[in-house]
């Protein structure tokens, strides 16, 4: 039954996102294409070419487990090539978190389906613009900033976030800064502390041996 109701609102959000992608077409930000669209070679194009199906495994799911993140950009759907836009569908179980993270090429307005929601993004000057969502409001985040979400609440939460571009360009703050083979001296001196303490972080980030 909990999960019936999960399904409905899902299906409901997909719907709703549709939308919010319409308004996201009208602040397009990737390039103009100088065709109707874009196909990748030896690609038979017909109506399938434009339709994408992946999400359907997501109706009827069931909450999740951990943190999921179900995409559709011109990776997973290539006839988003040229068009300017993608989206994300996130699942959030209590107590998970998208650790601070930007997009560099597009604009975010993320659409909270399910549950509550504490989202927040830092702008240039370094403020913090913080915010609890409750089902069904919307929150954007603007192109290029750092930003976070975190599912403070006891119930699971879903939300979908529509991108102003086919291949929005993550960049994961803890993975780029912890999870690469940047010097351990130069982080050390970067965050004015000593390597052993920059280690600390590298290894929860580290792949699983
Ligand atoms: C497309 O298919 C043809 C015929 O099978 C093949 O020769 C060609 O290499 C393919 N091109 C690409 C880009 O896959
Ligand atoms: C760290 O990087 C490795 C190699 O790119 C990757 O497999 C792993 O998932 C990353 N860890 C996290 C927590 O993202």
């Amino acid at each position: 039954m909990a999960s019936k109701t999960f399904s409905m609102k899902l299906l409901f959000s997909l719907l709703i996102s549709s939308f919010a992608i319409m308004i996201r077409m009208a602040t397009a930000g990737d390039p103009d294409i100088l065709f109707d669209f874009i196909a990748p070679p030896n690609v038979t194009v017909d109506e399938n070419f434009f339709t994408f199906t992946c999400m359907r495994s997501l109706i009827g799911a069931g909450p999740p487990t951990t943190f999921k993140v179900s995409k559709a950009s011109m990776t997973e759907f290539p006839a988003l090539n040229g068009q300017s836009i993608s989206i994300d569908v996130l699942e959030f179980p209590a107590g998970s978190i998208s650790p601070p993270h930007t997009r560099v090429r597009a604009t975010g307005l993320l659409f909270l389906i399910a549950g509550s929601l504490q989202v927040g993004f830092i702008d240039t000057t370094n403020k913090l613009f913080t915010q609890t969502l409750q089902t069904g409001d919307m929150f954007i985040f603007p192109k290029g900033l750092v930003h976070f979400q975190y599912n403070a609440g006891m119930t699971p939460a879903i939300a979908v976030a529509a991108f102003g571009s086919a291949n929005a360009g993550l960049v994961s703050l803890p993975n780029t800064l912890f999870n690469t083979s940047i010097d351990d001296n130069v982080l050390a001196l970067s965050f004015k502390t000593d390597i052993a303490t920059i280690q600390h972080p590298k290894a929860g980030l580290a792949p699983n041996l």
